[in-house]
């Protein structure tokens, strides 16, 4: 693709500069300047309310911002109306708890976006439907009900529904956090797949392995403010903060 050799050129798949964010007196997102390259997988790491899912959730603006820029690929997001439903297409998001339209199956949950938002035919989104779902492993459960399906295969279900919308970047907010022990590898591959395919991804997980295996940064969340932003190698050898070395000696020894 002739975007992927643009180089230097292209702008940063997401860019967030001065982000600042309020709830009440709590300042959430601090000055947060991030920014992610296309095809590049950053993971966020950092304790309960640091601002994670805030931070993610402020990059499609499912949460509005008090100040500063959210670019994605360059363009800049709108606060609201038909530009800001352009741009948000553009982001795919998969949270901790699937939202998945329990009356609705599992094709045709992955058809609804692409046929209503994007305008596709609905033989096409059928067949892409189908393709996203063998790629993701469950292509033999395309006309059940999200109910008849286990925690991993509702949540590779989500994943596809989100890829079907063909996003420039996808969010994860703690995708395997409410899932049974057993069934986390298989969304963890997913991801991982994903991953070495080129897709630029923003990762918020507990699964260390992950991190250190897929991401080619970690980004270190504490109290609103982004306190590293670093290599998996660099954050877990030599963390450089002692937030950061507190938050790792925790998770690292449960
Ligand atoms: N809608 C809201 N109204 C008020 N405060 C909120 C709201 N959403 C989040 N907060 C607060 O903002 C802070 C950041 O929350 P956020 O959910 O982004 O943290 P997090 O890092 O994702 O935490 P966790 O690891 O527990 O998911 C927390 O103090 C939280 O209580
Ligand atoms: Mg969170």
């Amino acid at each position: 693709m002739s975007d992927e050799t643009a180089g230097a050129s292209s702008p940063p798949m997401v860019r967030m500069a001065g982000v600042d964010k309020h709830f009440g007196d709590l300042h959430v997102l601090r000055d947060i300047d991030l920014e992610v390259a296309r095809g590049e997988v950053v993971v966020v790491l950092g304790p309960s309310g640091s601002g994670k899912s805030t931070l993610c959730r402020a990059i499609n603006r499912l949460e509005p911002i008090d100040s500063g820029i959210v670019e994605i690929d360059g363009v800049a997001l709108p606060a609201e109306g038909s530009e800001l439903a352009k741009v948000r297409a553009d982001v795919g998001m998969v949270f901790q708890q699937f939202n998945l339209f329990a009356h609705m199956t599992i094709l045709d949950n992955i058809t609804l976006a692409p046929v209503r938002v994007r305008g596709v035919s609905k033989s096409e989104a059928q067949e892409r439907a189908r393709a996203l779902l063998d790629r993701v492993g469950i292509g033999d459960q395309s006309g059940k009900y999200p109910a008849q399906l286990s925690g991993g295969q509702q949540q590779r279900v989500a994943i596809a529904r989100a890829l079907a919308m063909q996003p420039k970047v996808m969010l994860f907010d703690e995708p395997t956090s409410a899932l049974d022990p057993e069934m986390v590898g298989e969304v963890v591959e997913v991801m991982s797949d994903l991953a070495r395919d080129g897709m630029t991804m923003v990762v918020v997980t507990h699964e260390m392995g992950f991190a250190r295996r897929a991401a080619h940064r970690v980004v270190f969340m504490d109290g609103g403010e982004i306190v590293e932003d670093t290599t998996p190698d660099s954050f877990f050898s030599r963390p450089a903060t002692e937030r950061a070395r507190d938050f790792l000696g925790k998770i690292l020894t449960h």
